[in-house]
Protein backbone atom coordinates (compact mmCIF):
# COMPACT_ATOMS: atom_id res chain seq x y z
CA UNK A 1 0.00 0.00 0.00
CA UNK A 2 1.75 3.55 -0.93
CA UNK A 3 1.50 5.22 2.11
CA UNK A 4 -0.42 8.78 2.59
CA UNK A 5 1.07 11.37 0.75
CA UNK A 6 1.90 13.92 3.71
CA UNK A 7 2.50 17.04 1.74
CA UNK A 8 0.60 19.81 2.44
CA UNK A 9 0.21 21.19 -1.42
CA UNK A 10 -0.89 18.01 -2.00
CA UNK A 11 -4.26 17.91 0.21
CA UNK A 12 -6.32 15.41 -1.94
CA UNK A 13 -8.57 17.59 -4.89
CA UNK A 14 -8.53 14.70 -6.81
CA UNK A 15 -11.42 13.37 -7.53
CA UNK A 16 -11.17 11.18 -10.98
CA UNK A 17 -10.11 7.66 -10.91
CA UNK A 18 -8.19 6.71 -14.02
CA UNK A 19 -9.31 3.84 -16.54
CA UNK A 20 -7.11 1.06 -17.80
CA UNK A 21 -8.99 0.73 -20.71
CA UNK A 22 -10.85 -2.79 -21.00
CA UNK A 23 -9.25 -5.63 -22.46
CA UNK A 24 -10.34 -7.04 -25.41
CA UNK A 25 -9.59 -8.35 -28.26
CA UNK A 26 -10.94 -5.84 -30.70
CA UNK A 27 -8.49 -3.37 -28.98
CA UNK A 28 -6.32 -2.48 -31.45
CA UNK A 29 -2.95 -3.08 -29.60
CA UNK A 30 0.18 -2.87 -31.45
CA UNK A 31 2.22 -6.53 -31.92
CA UNK A 32 5.31 -6.64 -29.50
CA UNK A 33 8.70 -7.26 -31.87
CA UNK A 34 11.98 -8.13 -30.93
CA UNK A 35 13.11 -6.36 -34.06
CA UNK A 36 12.25 -3.20 -36.18
CA UNK A 37 10.99 -5.26 -39.11
CA UNK A 38 12.99 -3.62 -42.14
CA UNK A 39 12.97 -6.95 -44.49
CA UNK A 40 8.89 -7.46 -45.18
CA UNK A 41 8.24 -5.93 -48.34
CA UNK A 42 5.99 -2.41 -47.37
CA UNK A 43 2.69 -3.90 -48.19
CA UNK A 44 2.84 -6.79 -45.72
CA UNK A 45 4.69 -4.60 -43.21
CA UNK A 46 3.31 -4.62 -39.75
CA UNK A 47 4.00 -1.49 -37.29
CA UNK A 48 4.97 -3.30 -34.30
CA UNK A 49 6.67 -2.29 -30.73
CA UNK A 50 10.12 -2.83 -30.55
CA UNK A 51 11.43 -4.64 -26.90
CA UNK A 52 14.86 -5.82 -27.67
CA UNK A 53 15.88 -8.84 -25.46
CA UNK A 54 18.73 -6.83 -23.93
CA UNK A 55 15.96 -4.31 -22.86
CA UNK A 56 15.76 -4.12 -18.98
CA UNK A 57 11.98 -2.98 -17.18
CA UNK A 58 12.95 -0.24 -14.73
CA UNK A 59 12.32 -1.06 -11.10
CA UNK A 60 10.13 2.13 -8.60
CA UNK A 61 10.72 4.61 -7.45
CA UNK A 62 12.10 5.89 -10.59
CA UNK A 63 12.93 9.33 -12.29
CA UNK A 64 12.61 9.50 -16.19
CA UNK A 65 13.45 12.85 -18.54
CA UNK A 66 11.38 12.99 -21.38
CA UNK A 67 13.57 15.08 -24.03
CA UNK A 68 14.17 15.69 -27.30
CA UNK A 69 15.96 19.17 -28.13
CA UNK A 70 13.53 19.71 -31.38
CA UNK A 71 10.79 21.46 -30.41
CA UNK A 72 7.12 19.72 -31.22
CA UNK A 73 8.70 16.26 -31.12
CA UNK A 74 6.12 15.15 -28.73
CA UNK A 75 7.70 15.58 -25.02
CA UNK A 76 4.76 17.09 -23.64
CA UNK A 77 1.90 14.38 -25.26
CA UNK A 78 4.07 11.77 -24.34
CA UNK A 79 5.17 12.75 -20.75
CA UNK A 80 1.24 13.64 -20.29
CA UNK A 81 -0.28 10.27 -21.89
CA UNK A 82 2.37 8.00 -20.71
CA UNK A 83 1.87 9.59 -16.96
CA UNK A 84 -1.74 8.54 -17.39
CA UNK A 85 -1.39 5.43 -18.31
CA UNK A 86 0.80 5.00 -15.04
CA UNK A 87 -1.59 6.47 -12.98
CA UNK A 88 -4.70 3.82 -14.41
CA UNK A 89 -2.14 1.32 -13.35
CA UNK A 90 -2.50 2.53 -9.72
CA UNK A 91 1.38 4.07 -9.47
CA UNK A 92 1.37 7.69 -7.81
CA UNK A 93 3.48 9.78 -10.53
CA UNK A 94 4.52 13.36 -10.49
CA UNK A 95 5.07 15.30 -13.47
CA UNK A 96 7.60 18.37 -13.63
CA UNK A 97 7.28 20.69 -16.45
CA UNK A 98 10.67 21.82 -16.84
CA UNK A 99 9.78 23.67 -19.91
CA UNK A 100 9.29 27.59 -19.69
CA UNK A 101 7.55 27.88 -22.64
CA UNK A 102 3.89 29.50 -21.90
CA UNK A 103 2.06 26.80 -23.69
CA UNK A 104 3.59 24.04 -21.88
CA UNK A 105 2.30 21.25 -19.79
CA UNK A 106 1.21 23.95 -16.92
CA UNK A 107 -1.17 25.57 -19.80
CA UNK A 108 -2.70 21.98 -20.85
CA UNK A 109 -2.86 19.71 -17.12
CA UNK A 110 -5.15 21.14 -14.58
CA UNK A 111 -3.90 21.52 -11.20
CA UNK A 112 -4.92 23.00 -8.33
CA UNK A 113 -3.32 24.79 -5.48
CA UNK A 114 -4.27 24.63 -1.72
CA UNK A 115 -7.23 26.21 -0.94
CA UNK A 116 -6.39 29.12 1.09
CA UNK A 117 -2.89 29.09 -0.08
CA UNK A 118 -1.79 32.50 -0.55
CA UNK A 119 -0.52 33.82 -3.78
CA UNK A 120 2.69 34.33 -2.44
CA UNK A 121 3.21 31.13 -1.25
CA UNK A 122 2.00 29.50 -4.35
CA UNK A 123 5.79 28.49 -5.72
CA UNK A 124 6.80 26.51 -8.93
CA UNK A 125 9.60 25.21 -10.32
CA UNK A 126 11.94 28.36 -10.31
CA UNK A 127 11.31 28.73 -6.64
CA UNK A 128 12.91 25.69 -6.25
CA UNK A 129 16.28 26.69 -8.08
CA UNK A 130 16.24 30.34 -6.41
CA UNK A 131 14.85 29.85 -3.12
CA UNK A 132 17.03 27.66 -0.44
CA UNK A 133 13.50 27.56 1.91
CA UNK A 134 11.77 25.87 -1.23
CA UNK A 135 11.23 22.23 -1.21
CA UNK A 136 9.89 19.59 -4.08
CA UNK A 137 7.20 19.31 -1.56
CA UNK A 138 6.31 22.76 -1.51
CA UNK A 139 5.77 22.82 -5.46
CA UNK A 140 3.91 19.43 -6.05
CA UNK A 141 0.41 20.01 -6.21
CA UNK A 142 -2.74 17.95 -7.14
CA UNK A 143 -4.44 17.15 -10.17
CA UNK A 144 -7.91 16.18 -10.89
CA UNK A 145 -6.53 12.68 -11.09
CA UNK A 146 -6.05 10.26 -8.67
CA UNK A 147 -2.64 9.63 -8.09
CA UNK A 148 -1.20 12.43 -10.36
CA UNK A 149 0.48 15.45 -8.89
CA UNK A 150 2.17 18.07 -10.53
CA UNK A 151 4.85 20.70 -10.27
CA UNK A 152 4.02 23.67 -12.58
CA UNK A 153 6.00 26.00 -14.08
CA UNK A 154 5.94 29.97 -15.68
CA UNK A 155 7.54 31.65 -18.51
CA UNK A 156 10.16 33.42 -15.87
CA UNK A 157 11.73 29.86 -15.19
CA UNK A 158 14.06 30.85 -18.27
CA UNK A 159 16.07 32.72 -15.15
CA UNK A 160 17.25 29.69 -14.27
CA UNK A 161 19.13 29.26 -17.47
CA UNK A 162 20.07 32.58 -17.53
CA UNK A 163 21.46 33.10 -13.83
CA UNK A 164 22.54 29.51 -13.22
CA UNK A 165 21.94 29.55 -9.35
CA UNK A 166 24.38 27.64 -7.48
CA UNK A 167 23.93 24.27 -7.85
CA UNK A 168 21.32 24.37 -11.02
CA UNK A 169 23.10 21.09 -12.55
CA UNK A 170 22.81 18.89 -9.57
CA UNK A 171 19.68 20.54 -7.42
CA UNK A 172 16.87 18.60 -8.98
CA UNK A 173 18.72 14.97 -8.41
CA UNK A 174 19.13 16.29 -4.75
CA UNK A 175 15.38 17.05 -4.07
CA UNK A 176 14.40 13.92 -6.12
CA UNK A 177 16.65 11.10 -5.14
CA UNK A 178 17.38 12.03 -1.15
CA UNK A 179 14.03 13.56 -0.74
CA UNK A 180 11.85 11.74 -2.77
CA UNK A 181 9.88 8.89 -1.34
CA UNK A 182 6.05 9.42 -1.93
CA UNK A 183 5.78 9.08 -6.03
CA UNK A 184 6.92 5.92 -7.87
CA UNK A 185 7.59 7.83 -11.07
CA UNK A 186 8.91 11.15 -11.75
CA UNK A 187 8.46 12.31 -15.29
CA UNK A 188 10.36 15.60 -16.18
CA UNK A 189 8.80 16.92 -19.50
CA UNK A 190 11.90 18.73 -20.98
CA UNK A 191 11.58 21.97 -23.38
CA UNK A 192 13.08 22.02 -26.69
CA UNK A 193 16.86 23.17 -25.76
CA UNK A 194 19.90 21.24 -24.61
CA UNK A 195 20.50 24.45 -21.59
CA UNK A 196 21.07 23.96 -17.91
CA UNK A 197 17.34 22.86 -17.24
CA UNK A 198 17.46 19.73 -19.55
CA UNK A 199 21.21 19.51 -17.90
CA UNK A 200 19.56 19.11 -14.84
CA UNK A 201 16.95 16.60 -16.13
CA UNK A 202 19.34 14.58 -17.41
CA UNK A 203 21.21 14.67 -13.92
CA UNK A 204 18.81 13.72 -11.80
CA UNK A 205 16.86 10.86 -14.02
CA UNK A 206 17.20 7.06 -14.15
CA UNK A 207 16.09 7.43 -17.88
CA UNK A 208 15.63 8.95 -20.85
CA UNK A 209 12.95 8.79 -23.09
CA UNK A 210 12.78 10.26 -26.98
CA UNK A 211 10.27 10.97 -28.91
CA UNK A 212 10.51 11.98 -32.35
CA UNK A 213 7.60 12.62 -34.53
CA UNK A 214 7.66 9.42 -36.68
CA UNK A 215 7.64 11.36 -40.06
CA UNK A 216 10.31 14.01 -38.97
CA UNK A 217 13.91 13.83 -40.17
CA UNK A 218 14.63 16.77 -38.01
CA UNK A 219 13.62 15.36 -34.92
CA UNK A 220 16.13 13.05 -35.48
CA UNK A 221 18.70 15.62 -35.74
CA UNK A 222 17.29 16.90 -32.50
CA UNK A 223 17.94 13.39 -30.94
CA UNK A 224 21.35 13.28 -32.67
CA UNK A 225 22.54 16.83 -30.63
CA UNK A 226 20.91 14.85 -27.36
CA UNK A 227 23.17 11.69 -27.94
CA UNK A 228 25.92 13.93 -27.53
CA UNK A 229 24.48 16.07 -24.34
CA UNK A 230 23.58 12.58 -22.63
CA UNK A 231 27.57 10.99 -23.21
CA UNK A 232 29.02 14.19 -21.43
CA UNK A 233 26.12 14.13 -18.76
CA UNK A 234 27.41 10.40 -18.74
CA UNK A 235 30.56 10.83 -18.23
CA UNK A 236 30.68 13.65 -15.56
CA UNK A 237 27.74 13.80 -13.37
CA UNK A 238 25.38 10.80 -13.85
CA UNK A 239 26.69 7.65 -15.33
CA UNK A 240 24.01 5.34 -14.92
CA UNK A 241 21.59 7.47 -17.14
CA UNK A 242 20.30 5.53 -19.57
CA UNK A 243 18.12 6.00 -22.91
CA UNK A 244 15.47 3.70 -21.91
CA UNK A 245 12.80 4.37 -25.04
CA UNK A 246 11.93 6.22 -27.93
CA UNK A 247 8.60 7.23 -29.24
CA UNK A 248 7.52 7.68 -32.64
CA UNK A 249 4.60 10.15 -31.67
CA UNK A 250 2.21 10.87 -34.06
CA UNK A 251 2.73 7.37 -36.07
CA UNK A 252 1.10 7.14 -39.50
CA UNK A 253 1.89 3.90 -41.71
CA UNK A 254 4.42 5.77 -43.86
CA UNK A 255 7.48 4.51 -45.96
CA UNK A 256 9.70 7.19 -44.17
CA UNK A 257 7.90 6.46 -40.54
CA UNK A 258 9.48 3.17 -41.33
CA UNK A 259 12.83 4.13 -42.26
CA UNK A 260 12.77 6.64 -39.18
CA UNK A 261 11.68 4.26 -36.58
CA UNK A 262 14.44 1.09 -38.41
CA UNK A 263 17.02 4.24 -37.89
CA UNK A 264 16.11 4.58 -34.35
CA UNK A 265 16.32 1.42 -33.30
CA UNK A 266 19.67 0.66 -34.48
CA UNK A 267 20.84 3.75 -33.03
CA UNK A 268 19.35 2.57 -29.34
CA UNK A 269 19.66 -0.67 -29.53
CA UNK A 270 18.93 -1.52 -25.81
CA UNK A 271 15.99 1.00 -26.11
CA UNK A 272 12.08 0.16 -26.38
CA UNK A 273 10.72 1.80 -29.35
CA UNK A 274 6.92 2.47 -29.32
CA UNK A 275 4.96 3.96 -32.12
CA UNK A 276 2.12 6.08 -30.36
CA UNK A 277 -0.40 6.41 -33.24
CA UNK A 278 -1.91 9.70 -34.55
CA UNK A 279 -4.83 11.25 -33.25
CA UNK A 280 -6.43 14.40 -34.75
CA UNK A 281 -8.38 15.49 -31.58
CA UNK A 282 -4.59 15.59 -29.11
CA UNK A 283 -5.19 19.65 -30.22
CA UNK A 284 -9.13 19.44 -29.05
CA UNK A 285 -8.17 17.56 -25.51
CA UNK A 286 -5.71 20.19 -24.91
CA UNK A 287 -7.99 23.19 -25.93
CA UNK A 288 -10.32 21.22 -23.30
CA UNK A 289 -7.20 20.82 -20.89
CA UNK A 290 -7.83 16.99 -20.40
CA UNK A 291 -5.36 14.64 -21.41
CA UNK A 292 -6.44 12.31 -24.47
CA UNK A 293 -7.05 9.19 -21.89
CA UNK A 294 -9.64 11.30 -20.29
CA UNK A 295 -11.23 13.06 -23.42
CA UNK A 296 -10.93 10.36 -25.93
CA UNK A 297 -10.08 7.59 -23.98
CA UNK A 298 -10.93 4.76 -27.21
CA UNK A 299 -7.81 6.38 -28.89
CA UNK A 300 -5.34 3.91 -30.06
CA UNK A 301 -2.81 6.11 -28.97
CA UNK A 302 -3.81 5.83 -25.58
CA UNK A 303 -3.42 1.96 -25.91
CA UNK A 304 -0.03 2.88 -27.04
CA UNK A 305 0.74 4.77 -24.22
CA UNK A 306 -0.51 2.16 -21.66
CA UNK A 307 1.65 -0.51 -23.47
CA UNK A 308 4.51 1.68 -23.18
CA UNK A 309 3.54 1.74 -19.33
CA UNK A 310 3.80 -1.89 -18.90
CA UNK A 311 6.88 -2.59 -21.32
CA UNK A 312 8.91 0.30 -19.29
CA UNK A 313 7.82 -1.00 -16.01
CA UNK A 314 6.75 -4.71 -15.69
CA UNK A 315 8.92 -7.41 -14.59
CA UNK A 316 8.80 -10.91 -16.04
CA UNK A 317 6.57 -10.29 -18.48
N1 LIG B 1 -0.01 10.80 -31.28
C1 LIG B 1 -0.19 12.00 -31.83
N2 LIG B 1 -1.19 12.20 -32.74
C2 LIG B 1 -1.38 13.40 -33.32
N3 LIG B 1 -0.66 14.48 -33.05
C3 LIG B 1 0.34 14.36 -32.15
C4 LIG B 1 0.63 13.13 -31.50
N4 LIG B 1 1.66 13.33 -30.65
C5 LIG B 1 2.01 14.62 -30.79
N5 LIG B 1 1.21 15.24 -31.69
C6 LIG B 1 1.24 16.63 -32.16
O1 LIG B 1 2.50 17.18 -31.99
C7 LIG B 1 2.35 18.43 -31.32
C8 LIG B 1 3.60 18.69 -30.54
O2 LIG B 1 3.63 17.78 -29.46
P1 LIG B 1 4.22 18.24 -28.07
O3 LIG B 1 3.67 19.54 -27.65
O4 LIG B 1 4.08 17.09 -27.15
O5 LIG B 1 5.75 18.42 -28.49
P2 LIG B 1 6.93 18.94 -27.57
O6 LIG B 1 8.12 18.14 -27.95
O7 LIG B 1 6.53 18.93 -26.15
O8 LIG B 1 7.07 20.43 -28.08
P3 LIG B 1 7.94 21.58 -27.39
O9 LIG B 1 9.34 21.29 -27.78
O10 LIG B 1 7.42 22.85 -28.00
O11 LIG B 1 7.72 21.49 -25.92
C9 LIG B 1 1.08 18.28 -30.50
O12 LIG B 1 0.48 19.48 -30.19
C10 LIG B 1 0.23 17.49 -31.41
O13 LIG B 1 -0.37 18.36 -32.32
MG1 LIG C 1 6.53 20.44 -24.72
Amino acid sequence: MPHPLPLRAMRETQTETVQVPRLSDDLAFLDIVTEWDMSTAYQDWKTAIVVPPTFLPASLPRIIAICNQKGGAGKTVTTLELAMALVARGRRVRIIDADPQHASMSAWLQFSYPEGLPAEDRKNLKDLYFDDDVTLRDITYGTPYEGLYFVPSFPDLTDVESKQPTGTDTLLRFQLREKNDDVDVTLIDCGPRLGPLTASALVAAHDVIIPVQAASGLDVMGAAALDRTIATVKKRLNPELRIAGVVLTDFTRSTLARKIGGGLAKRYPDAVVVPARQNVRIGDAQLARQPLRIFESAATTVLDYDRAADILFTRGR
